[in-house]
C-alpha cells in the first residue's frame, strides 16, 4: 500500500463528523498542519514548516483548515500557477487545489470534502474554472473530486513541481455553473 494515500475503501464511510469547523488558516496553524505534512511524508518537522510558512506568505497561495476538539485535523491549499510560463506544458494557468491531507484518525468523516468545498467556493467566487491534478492510483482523492463535479480532461500535461512516480497524472477541472446568476436574477423579476 502507498502510505501517501488511503486505501481505496467505497463503503467504509464514517458518517458525518459533528464540531468540525472549516476556516481559512492563520499563521498560527502552520506548525499543526507541518505536523500533519511530516507524519505523512516521514518528512522533517522543521523542512515542512519552513515550506508551509513559504507558502502561507505567498499571496497566490490559500490555506483552508479544518479544526475539531481545538487541534487542526485537516488542511488543504489552493494556488495560482502558470505552468506552462514555468516550464511546463499543456496545463492552463488558473487557481489549482494544490495539497490535501486529513489526519488518517479523521478521515471518511467528510472533513475532505468540506475543505474541498470551501476552497473551490473561494475560488469560484474569484474566477470561472477550477484544476486539480491527481495520480490515477489515488482513488479515495479522484471519488471525492468527482462527486464534487471534476471532469478528469487530461493525462498529456507537465505540472512543474508535481512528480507522479507512476507517471499516471490526470488534470482535472469543474467550472463555475453558468446558468446559477441566470436562474437567482430570473427568480426576482
Ligand atoms: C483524500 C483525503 C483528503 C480524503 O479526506 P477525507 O476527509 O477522508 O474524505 P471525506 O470523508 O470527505 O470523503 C468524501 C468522499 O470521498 C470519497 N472517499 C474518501 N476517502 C475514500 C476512500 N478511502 N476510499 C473510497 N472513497 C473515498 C467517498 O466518496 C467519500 O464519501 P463517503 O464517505 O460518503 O463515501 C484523505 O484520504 C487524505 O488525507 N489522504 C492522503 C493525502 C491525499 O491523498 N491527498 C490528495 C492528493 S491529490
Amino acid at each position: 500500500m502507498n502510505a501517501l494515500f488511503a486505501p481505496f475503501t467505497p463503503d467504509a464511510s464514517g458518517g458525518p463528523l459533528a464540531g468540525v469547523v472549516v476556516r481559512p488558516g492563520v499563521a498560527d496553524d502552520l506548525p499543526a498542519i507541518a505536523d500533519l505534512a511530516a507524519q505523512r511524508e516521514c518528512g522533517d518537522l522543521a523542512d515542512r514548516l519552513a515550506v508551509h510558512g513559504r507558502r502561507f506568505a505567498d499571496e497566490r497561495q490559500r490555506l483552508f483548515v479544518a479544526e475539531h476538539d481545538d487541534a487542526i485535523v485537516g488542511y488543504a491549499w489552493a494556488s495560482w500557477l502558470t505552468p506552462v510560463a514555468d516550464g511546463g506544458r499543456r496545463a492552463p494557468d488558473g487557481w489549482y487545489l494544490s495539497g490535501i491531507v486529513l489526519a488518517p484518525a479523521l478521515r471518511r468523516r467528510g472533513i475532505g470534502r468540506r475543505l474541498t468545498e470551501a476552497r473551490v467556493a473561494w475560488v469560484l467566487g474569484h474566477d470561472d474554472h477550477i484544476y486539480y491534478v491527481v495520480s490515477a492510483s489515488n482513488g479515495p482523492s479522484r471519488t471525492l473530486h468527482a462527486e464534487l463535479g471534476f471532469r478528469e480532461i487530461s493525462t498529456d500535461f507537465v505540472v512543474p513541481g508535481v512528480v507522479f512516480t507512476n507517471a499516471d497524472g490526470i488534470l482535472c477541472q469543474l467550472d463555475k455553473r453558468p446558468d446559477a446568476d441566470v436562474i437567482d436574477l430570473a427568480r426576482r423579476r
